[in-house]
Order: C-alpha cells, then sequence, then structure tokens
C-alpha cells in the first residue's frame, strides 16, 4: 500500500431510500467538492439501520436502498476514480472493532448524547435498544477504520463525531497511538426546508423532490409549493424571506436577475404564484437534468455501478485488514488458530 499524501475524509449516509434535493445541499454538493482535496471514502451505513429496525423484512428492503443511494451518489458527480463507495456490512473488521470500541465508554456517556432519545422515539421505541445506544460507537468504529482525519457531517452528527475523537484518544492513551483524532467538518448551509414550508426536507415528511424525480413530479411537487399563506391574490404584496418558493429559487436558479425580479415584483404584489413556481420548476429541472442524465447512464450499465462497489469494498477491505492487524498488535489481543496450528509454543515450554 503506497502512503497517499492527502489526509483521509470518511462520511456517508443509512441507506434508507433515494437521496433528495435537501440531501443536494446539505451534504453532497460539499462531498462532490472535498473529494478532490481528500482521500474519500463514502459508507453506505447498512448496519446503522438495524439499530431501530432488525427485522427480516426490513434487511429484504437493503439491497435497493443500498442500490439508490450508489446511483444516487454517482448522478451527482462522486467520482469513484478518485473515491471508495462501500458498504458498511461487507468490512467484517467493523464488528471486531465496534466490540473493543464498547470497552472504552460509559453508558452515561452514551446516555447524554443528544440524538438517540429522538432516534428511539421517532422509531416508536419505549426502551433503548443496546444497539442504538452503541450507534455513536459504531459511527466511530466507521470513521477509525480507515483512520479518516476529517469527518463532513450535519450539525446532527457533530456529537457523534465527537464521541469518535474521545474513542480514539482512549484508545491511544491505553495502547499506545493508533488513531488519528477525527475533526468534523460541519456544513454550515441551514437544512433544506421541504416543500410543505413547515419541516426540514424528508422522505418521512412526504415534502421532499428527489434527485431522480423526472421533470413531470418536480413541475407537480413546485405547483403545489407551499408559499406565503397571508397572500391570497397575485397583488397582495408577498413575504420572500423564509418562504420556500425564493429559498428554492435562491438555491437552485443560476439566473440572480430573474430571481431578484421575481422577488421585487413579490412583495409589490405584482407577479402571480404560477410565473414564480413555473420558473422555479424550470430551474430545478436545469439543475437535476444532468443529474438525471448520470443516473439513467448507470441504471442501463448495472455493471459499471456494481463494479464501483466490488472495488469500493476491496479497497475498504484492504484498509480494515491494516488497521486490525495495528490494533492487534497495540491491544496483544493477537491469537488465531494459526499460531497453534503452527505450534509455535506459547505456553513457554522447551518442546
Ligand atoms: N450517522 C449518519 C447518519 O445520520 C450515517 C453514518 C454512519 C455516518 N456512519 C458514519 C456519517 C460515519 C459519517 C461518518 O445518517
Amino acid at each position: 500500500m503506497t502512503p497517499s499524501p492527502k489526509p483521509r475524509l470518511l462520511t456517508g449516509d443509512r441507506p434508507t431510500g433515494r437521496l433528495h434535493l435537501g440531501h443536494y445541499v446539505g451534504s453532497l454538493a460539499n462531498r462532490v467538492r472535498l473529494q478532490y482535496q481528500y482521500e474519500s471514502f463514502f459508507i453506505i451505513a447498512d448496519l446503522h439501520t438495524l439499530t431501530t429496525r432488525p427485522e427480516p423484512e426490513h434487511i429484504k428492503e437493503i439491497p435497493t436502498y443500498i442500490k439508490e443511494t450508489v446511483l444516487d451518489y454517482l448522478a451527482v458527480g462522486i467520482d469513484p476514480n478518485v473515491s471508495t463507495i462501500f458498504v458498511q456490512s461487507a468490512i467484517p473488521e467493523t464488528y471486531q472493532l465496534n466490540l473493543l470500541f464498547e470497552m472504552l465508554v460509559t453508558v452515561p456517556r452514551l446516555e447524554r448524547m443528544p440524538t438517540l432519545k429522538d432516534m428511539a422515539r421517532d422509531a416508536h421505541m419505549d426502551s433503548m435498544p443496546f444497539g442504538l445506544l452503541g450507534y455513536p460507537v459504531l459511527q466511530a468504529v466507521d470513521i477509525l477504520l480507515p483512520r479518516a482525519q476529517v469527518v463532513p457531517v450535519g450539525r446532527d452528527n457533530q456529537s457523534h463525531v465527537e464521541l469518535a475523537r474521545e474513542l480514539a484518544r482512549r484508545f491511544n492513551n491505553l495502547y499506545g497511538e493508533t488513531f488519528p483524532e477525527p475533526e468534523p467538518i460541519i456544513g454550515d448551509v441551514p437544512l433544506l426546508v421541504g416543500t410543505d414550508g413547515q419541516n426540514k426536507m424528508s422522505k418521512s415528511l412526504n415534502n421532499a423532490i428527489y434527485l431522480s424525480d423526472d421533470a413531470e413530479t418536480v413541475r407537480q411537487k413546485v405547483m403545489n409549493m407551499y408559499t406565503d399563506p397571508k397572500r391570497l391574490r397575485a397583488t397582495d404584496p408577498g413575504t420572500v424571506e423564509g418562504n420556500p418558493v425564493f429559498i428554492y429559487h435562491d438555491a437552485f436558479n443560476p439566473s440572480r436577475a430573474e430571481v431578484d425580479d421575481l422577488k421585487e415584483r413579490y412583495r409589490k404584489g405584482q407577479v402571480g404564484d404560477v410565473e414564480v413556481k413555473e420558473k422555479l420548476a424550470r430551474a430545478i429541472n436545469n439543475f437535476l437534468e444532468p443529474i438525471r442524465e448520470k443516473r439513467a447512464y448507470y441504471l442501463a450499465h448495472p455493471l459499471i455501478a456494481n463494479d464501483v462497489l466490488a472495488q469500493g469494498i476491496q479497497r475498504m477491505q484492504a484498509e480494515a485488514k491494516a488497521t486490525m492487524e495495528l490494533v492487534r498488535e497495540k491491544t496483544g489481543l493477537s491469537y488465531s488458530l494459526d499460531l497453534f496450528v503452527d505450534q509455535v509454543d506459547i505456553f513457554g515450554n522447551e518442546g
């Protein structure tokens, strides 16, 4: 393995479905940029989905979701020639390092994580599964297995990266310098509001525009978007600030002049919602068109997408093996069958 001069990056997603504009604005756009600065690993964290849904019915859905996620990654421009895309459960060392990390964190520390209670509640669980309490421990494993130095995540995952730093530090203190302390890169873009204007864009709230939506679907979603509820007629002055159609115009319409003109007329009551929305639908469709084309290309060439994952898993497996080799050496937990089969005398007898 030749050492890479670039610092290492790891981030990723749980495979829960197709990715939407909120993902694009919040993380994908940033990843596409960062992948040329860092040696990047993108994990499709299927094991993390088991923390709230371990049932076989759910596990059966995972392959489809993995496929959707890979297609979306490739479609937005994650470049498989420079980046590594892999599936978490294909890396057996994940389970191994997870057990060792479990020894290095206390239950009260995990109970203080701000995210886990919400996840349990959202999943309608009345008490906390052991594995869900360990969610951020498993995430630390993801980060430290390839010994990543930077982790771009949203604010909601900041506390998880902090735990990964603590685990790296604790491990290094106990067993000697092994892991880097990973730095979070927190995106400063605010969460993209959903088409309902009430919540962040999210699959479960049914307010999302997907990267893979066709032009007509996008148009319909945009035409049904929530705008300024106080504005009843096109001649009523409207509010632009915080209005989802203008938030989207700002994010996806490259024509500043068109957006400024629409805002000005909207404020004065000189434009109807229909014009604002027609122009927005066109802008979003222009933005999505190359993404759709790329997605369609990979969908039509499944062997290429397949190969991306095969290569990615292979690459990550090599990293994971190297790290666990080091971990075994540092901890002294280096038993293996070979040791006995080869009749190395571990009992210290003469022969
Ligand atoms: N926890 C992330 C999420 O909210 C997914 C994830 C799993 C992840 N492992 C990771 C993110 C490692 C960054 C680094 O979906």
